[in-house]
C-alpha cells in the first residue's frame, strides 16, 4: 500500500518541479527576448539644425540606419514624454529660438547640447551653465561622439583586397591643392600656405583664386594632386572636419594638416596617412619634404596603405546622428548637469 503512494508523491514532486522550472525560464527569458522593442527611447529635437528639417516618417532610426527601439520625434507637445531634449546650440546661440526653461522637466529627462562648431564660432556659452546634462559634438569625451568622419573596417566578405598600385589615383599632376572658401589672411592657415608656396607649387581653387568648384567636380579634381592641404580654419581640441575624411582621404590625396596636435589626428586616423604640419621646423622644410616624398614612389604609396582595409564614412544626415544615441544611452552617466558648458568647450588640452 505504501509502495504506489510513494510512486505518486515521486512523479507528481517531479511534475512540479519540472513544471516550476518551466516557468522561471520563461520568466527570465521573455525580457531578454523582448528589450530593444518594448519600448522606444523618445529623442525629441527642438529645432532642426541650420532650418532644413528632415522626414521623421516612420520608423526612421530601424528604416535608414538599423537601430531598434529609437523614436525621434520634431513636435514640441511631445515634450513631456520625451526622454532627451536636443538643442542645436546655433539657433540658441543667434536668439532665433529659446531654451523652454519654464517647462517643467522628467526626473530623468535629460537636455543635450548640439554642436558641431568650434569653440570659436560658438559665441557665448555663459546663459548655457547650469541647464544641459550631456553634450553631442565631434569632441571625444563628449557624451556623444559625432565626428565628421570616420574609418570603417572594409567588408571582409567581399574577399576584394586591391594591392595599393589600384588604390592610388592616376594622372596626379599639382603637387599640392587647396580649396579655401572663405580666406582671411590673418589665420594660421593663410600664413603658413602663404610660406609653403615659397618653397612648392600649390594649386588653389574656390573664392581666393576665383576659381570654384562645383561639387560635383571636387573629388576628381583634389584626385589628381598628390597632397591636399587639409586645413582647419578654427584650431582645436579633436576639431577634424569633412577637409580630411572627405576632401582628403575621400579624394585619394595625401592630407597635409593643420588642426589639432597630432595626438589628435592620431586617436582617429590610421598612422602614417597623413602629414602633419607641427612634424616640421619649418615650412620649408615640409615644402621639401613633400617634394622629396613624390619622387620616392614606395614611400609616397605607403601613405595610402590603409585604404586596403578600411573605407571612409562621411557622416551628413542629422537624423544618423541622432540615432546613434539609442545604442549608447544606456552606458551614459544617469545624473549629470555640466554647470560650466564654458569651460568644457573651451578646454584645451
Ligand atoms: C521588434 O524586433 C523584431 C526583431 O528584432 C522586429 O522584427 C520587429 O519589427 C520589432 N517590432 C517593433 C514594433 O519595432
Ligand atoms: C517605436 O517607435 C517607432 C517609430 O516611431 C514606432 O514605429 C514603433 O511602433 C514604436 N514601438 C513601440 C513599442 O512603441
Ligand atoms: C573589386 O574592387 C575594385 C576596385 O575597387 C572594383 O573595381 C571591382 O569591381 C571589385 N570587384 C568585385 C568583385 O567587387
Ligand atoms: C539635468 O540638468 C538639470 C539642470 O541643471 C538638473 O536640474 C537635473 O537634475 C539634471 N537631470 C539629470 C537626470 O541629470
Amino acid at each position: 500500500m505504501g509502495y504506489p503512494s510513494f510512486c505518486l508523491k515521486l512523479f507528481l514532486f517531479i511534475t512540479c518541479l519540472v513544471l516550476l522550472l518551466f516557468f522561471l525560464m520563461e520568466y527570465y527569458r521573455s525580457p531578454i527576448v523582448n528589450t530593444g522593442n518594448l519600448t522606444n527611447l523618445t529623442i525629441l529635437l527642438w529645432h532642426w539644425p541650420f532650418g532644413p528639417s528632415y522626414s521623421l516618417e516612420g520608423d526612421v532610426c530601424w528604416d535608414r540606419y538599423r537601430i531598434h527601439g529609437c523614436r525621434l520625434v520634431d513636435r514640441r507637445s511631445l515634450y513631456p514624454s520625451a526622454d532627451l531634449v536636443v538643442f542645436h546650440h546655433r539657433e540658441l546661440m543667434m536668439g532665433q529660438e529659446r531654451l523652454p526653461l519654464h517647462l517643467p522637466r522628467e526626473r530623468h529627462q535629460k537636455w543635450v547640447w548640439l554642436s558641431l562648431e568650434s569653440p570659436d564660432n560658438s559665441g557665448d556659452l555663459k546663459p548655457f551653465n547650469n541647464v544641459f546634462n550631456w553634450t553631442m559634438s565631434y569632441r571625444r569625451d563628449a557624451d556623444f561622439t559625432i565626428p565628421y568622419g570616420k574609418l570603417l573596417p572594409k567588408d571582409r566578405d567581399t574577399g576584394n583586397y586591391s594591392s595599393t598600385e589600384d588604390i592610388i589615383p592616376k594622372n596626379k599632376s599639382p603637387l599640392a591643392c587647396w580649396v579655401v572658401s572663405h580666406y582671411n589672411s590673418q589665420q594660421k592657415r593663410s600664413l603658413v600656405y602663404n610660406s609653403l608656396k615659397e618653397s612648392i607649387k600649390v594649386e588653389v581653387y574656390g573664392q581666393l583664386e576665383g576659381r570654384v568648384l562645383a561639387p560635383s567636380n571636387l573629388l576628381p579634381t583634389i584626385s589628381r594632386c598628390y597632397f591636399y592641404l587639409a586645413f582647419e580654419n578654427s584650431i582645436a581640441k579633436d576639431y577634424i572636419t569633412e577637409k580630411l575624411w572627405r576632401n582628403a582621404y575621400q579624394a585619394g590625396a595625401v592630407p597635409v594638416v593643420l588642426g589639432p596636435p597630432p595626438e589628435d589626428y592620431m586617436a582617429v586616423a590610421p598612422p602614417n596617412s597623413f602629414i602633419h604640419i607641427e612634424d616640421f621646423p619649418t615650412t620649408k622644410e615640409l615644402g621639401n619634404y613633400l617634394s622629396k616624398l613624390i619622387e620616392d614612389k614606395e614611400k609616397y604609396a605607403r601613405y595610402f596603405a590603409w585604404r586596403s582595409s578600411y573605407q571612409v564614412k562621411v557622416y551628413t544626415d542629422w537624423r544618423e546622428r541622432l540615432c546613434s544615441i539609442c545604442p549608447q544611452y544606456h552606458t551614459r552617466p544617469a545624473q549629470k548637469v555640466y554647470r560650466d558648458l564654458e569651460a568644457w568647450v573651451r578646454l584645451r588640452h
